[in-house]
């Protein structure tokens, strides 16, 4: 079976519709040709607004039942590549990695020396 298709989230974005491209969508690192579903669409065009876009919070947020995912599925043509991917293997949102600011003052240093001279 051949590997499936990666796109970075730039390559999306250009599908967005804009001057006759198709309208691909990002929910939970899979991407969507959504293109010929749009005019299904019970709510039509709001679709839209996340042309090239990742809709998984406007998508979650609209209140879709079970049946948007198995249209939804149909539409898979890919994933995220791994470097951009929010989720993790068990589809649980990545934390974001807060890297540590390196303590580069030496204040701490300088107020115990200093409160020895004074005091
Ligand atoms: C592949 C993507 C999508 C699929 C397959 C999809 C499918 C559906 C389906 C089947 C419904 C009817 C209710 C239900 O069964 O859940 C629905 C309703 C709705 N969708 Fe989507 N949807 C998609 C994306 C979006 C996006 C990106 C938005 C928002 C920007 C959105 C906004 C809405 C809203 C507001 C409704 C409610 C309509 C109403 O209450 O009359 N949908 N969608």
């Amino acid at each position: 079976m051949a590997a499936e298709q990666k796109y970075t989230r730039a390559e999306v974005a250009t599908r967005n519709g804009k001057g006759g491209t198709p309208v691909w969508m990002i929910y939970k690192d899979s991407v969507y040709d959504v293109t010929s579903y749009i005019p299904q669409h019970p709510a039509g065009d709001v679709m839209l607004e996340e042309a090239g876009a990742d809709c998984t919070k406007a998508f979650d947020e609209s209140g879709h039942t079970a049946d948007a995912f198995t249209i939804m599925n149909k539409y898979k043509i890919g994933e995220i590549v791994d470097e951009e991917k929010r989720y993790d293997a068990n589809g649980k949102k990545k934390r974001k990695v807060v890297s540590a600011a390196p303590e580069t003052s030496n204040r701490g240093c300088l107020r115990i020396i200093s409160c020895g001279l004074v005091g």
